[in-house]
């Protein structure tokens, strides 16, 4: 019989599940009802969502036209100008959705680049979460997401710096690309603010891809962290897939495996319970 290890710690995290709720219970109040980009990097949650009527819209101009409803804020967060812009539209309510975590790291952007310091934020170029944050430094902020970049990286010696993380960050680059920018003695005020949610996640994944005969990992492939677990799992054990739903795995199993699942973020229950009972029958 095949034997199959479910990561503890897959699907939503805190932050999405909270955001996720949200959305339905504004869909339920009234209508109509937006989420400023997709509330997660789900299809079938976001599919579900359109069924109930609310609608993604992708930019402040889109949400300016807006005569009615309610604009939410997904977990990742928005800029500060963003946010601004957004509730400059009297028409609409504005629901703010961002995880307290990632809000945390925007009021550290704020006070730190107010009190002068330089903001390196690591994380991935362009992401909406990191893209959030450069816009709560008042004076700009650097993405190093390499060792390349973190060696490339210059700033006057005087300069203060302040580095943080993006939420979704693999802990040990973080580690690395840090100790990098120490071997240049900057005067730094290093944050770590990697969400645990995510480290106790990759921790668990590399654990359980370690032990077993075949890896899953469920998560939409736009999902970035859902990518860092497929990464880690990879190294650990070969035969690791990555699947968005039940459909996309076709196992010819003998009945004598060992099979591990995880799933990044914003894979909801159901889709972890259908893979989980593909295994075993
Ligand atoms: Fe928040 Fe951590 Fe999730 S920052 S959105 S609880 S990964």
């Amino acid at each position: 019989m095949v034997k199959v290890i479910t990561a503890e710690n897959a699907g939503f995290c805190f932050g999405v599940k909270r955001a996720v709720e949200t959305v339905y219970e504004e869909a339920k109040k009234q209508q109509p009802v937006y989420t400023f980009g997709p509330i997660i990097h789900n299809d079938v949650v976001v599919r579900d969502l359109e069924k109930k009527g609310v609608r993604v819209i992708h930019s402040v101009e889109e949400a300016a036209k807006l005569t009615s409803g309610t604009v939410i804020i997904r977990s990742h967060g928005v800029s500060k100008e963003t946010l601004e812009a957004l509730k400059a539209n009297t028409a609409i309510h504005v629901v703010d959705a961002t995880c307290p975590f990632v809000q945390r790291i925007h009021d550290v952007i704020a006070e730190q680049s107010a009190a002068g310091r330089k903001i390196v934020i690591i994380g991935n170029k362009g992401h909406a979460e990191v893209e959030g944050h450069i816009g709560w430094s008042s004076r700009g902020a650097e993405v190093i997401e390499t060792e390349e970049e973190a060696r490339a990286f210059t700033c006057a010696p005087e300069e203060p710096l302040c580095v943080v993380a993006q939420t979704t960050f693999n802990a040990k680059k973080f580690e690395e690309l840090v100790a990098i920018l120490n071997e240049r003695g900057y005067n730094k005020y290093v944050m770590n603010t990697i969400c645990n949610a995510t480290s106790i996640r990759q921790e668990e994944a590399r654990r359980i891809a370690s032990a077993v005969d075949i890896m899953i990992v469920i998560g939409g492939k736009n999902s970035s962290n859902s990518a860092k677990l497929f990464d880690i799992c990879s190294k650990e054990c070969d035969n690791t897939f990555f699947i968005e739903t039940r459909e996309d795995l076709e196992l010819h199993l003998t009945g004598s495996e060992t099979v591990g699942i995880t799933a990044g973020a914003s894979t909801p229950n159901i889709i972890i319970e259908e893979v989980q009972s593909y295994v075993r029958t």
